[in-house]
């Protein structure tokens, strides 16, 4: 782990739909055997919505945390199919994804649904990782950083009290299941830019999480960088024993 950074590391595991119960339990068991090895990093994993009883099941009291992957900005109500925040907790989840870039693309998500999304987590004792990142056109056009500053700004507007309190996931589309990851010195860059649009203290408490084709062999490259502070992984996650040789890197 770079010393010199002052956030403990966080990496957190993204099954998107993928899983079944037996298949889930082998998982969870692995990375519960395997935890105690790794407890330098807080560890999650954010699973279907289906699967929260399991995952809460085989986790608690492991020191492994659990999450989903997306949250209605709603707090109740007439809203079919929507998931809210206070079921999230009901599980006694401690994370939520939103505006995940296949969100984003497939679903049409606004930059300011995602905040109110971020908000609404919140608002139930969640911590939101909020997901913010380009396309290939977006980068090879040079805009990146005007992508990220419009993805960021609906979040940036909650205010210092409540951005302190959220985990930023920078995930290049590009890089997402490509198995072609950012260099570290790319990521680092992105990061550095995201950490720069924070105020003050709020810069130096909140995570930043690189996302896209983060494997074992290459997380100890990108945590060096001193505005990577963690992962937030997909493929690789599913696989326990690469899974906590990330969060070990
Ligand atoms: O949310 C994490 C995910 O988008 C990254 O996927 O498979 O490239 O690690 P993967």
């Amino acid at each position: 782990m770079n010393t010199a950074q002052p956030r403990k590391r966080l990496v957190i595991g993204n099954w998107k739909m993928h899983g079944n119960q037996a298949a889930n339990a082998s998982l969870l068991d692995g990375l519960c055997a395997g935890f105690p090895a790794v407890r330098a990093c807080d560890l999650a994993v954010c699973v279907p919505f289906p699967y929260l009883g399991q995952a809460g099941a085989s986790l608690q009291g492991s020191g492994i945390s659990w999450g989903a992957q997306d949250v209605s900005k709603h707090e109740q109500g007439a809203y079919t199919g929507e998931v809210s925040a206070a079921m999230l907790a009901d599980f006694s989840c401690s994370w939520v994804l939103v505006g995940h870039s296949e969100r984003r693309s497939i679903h049409g998500e606004s930059d300011q649904l995602v905040a109110d999304k971020a908000q609404a987590a919140l608002a139930a004792g969640l911590t939101p990782v909020v997901c913010v990142g380009e396309t290939l056109e977006q980068n090879e056009a040079g805009t990146t950083d005007e992508v990220i500053a419009r993805q960021l700004a609906p979040v940036l507007a909650l205010g210092a009290a409540a951005l302190e309190k959220i985990v930023i996931a920078y995930e290049p589309v590009w890089a997402i299941g490509t198995g072609r990851t950012a260099t570290p010195e790319q990521a680092q860059q992105v990061h550095a830019a995201i950490r720069a649009r924070l105020d003050g203290s709020v810069a130096a408490k909140v995570r930043i999480l690189y996302g896209g084709s983060v494997k074992a062999a290459n997380a100890a490259s990108l945590f060096t960088m001193p505005d990577i502070d963690g992962a937030l992984v997909g493929g690789a996650a599913l696989m326990a024993e690469e899974f906590l040789r990330i969060a070990a890197a």
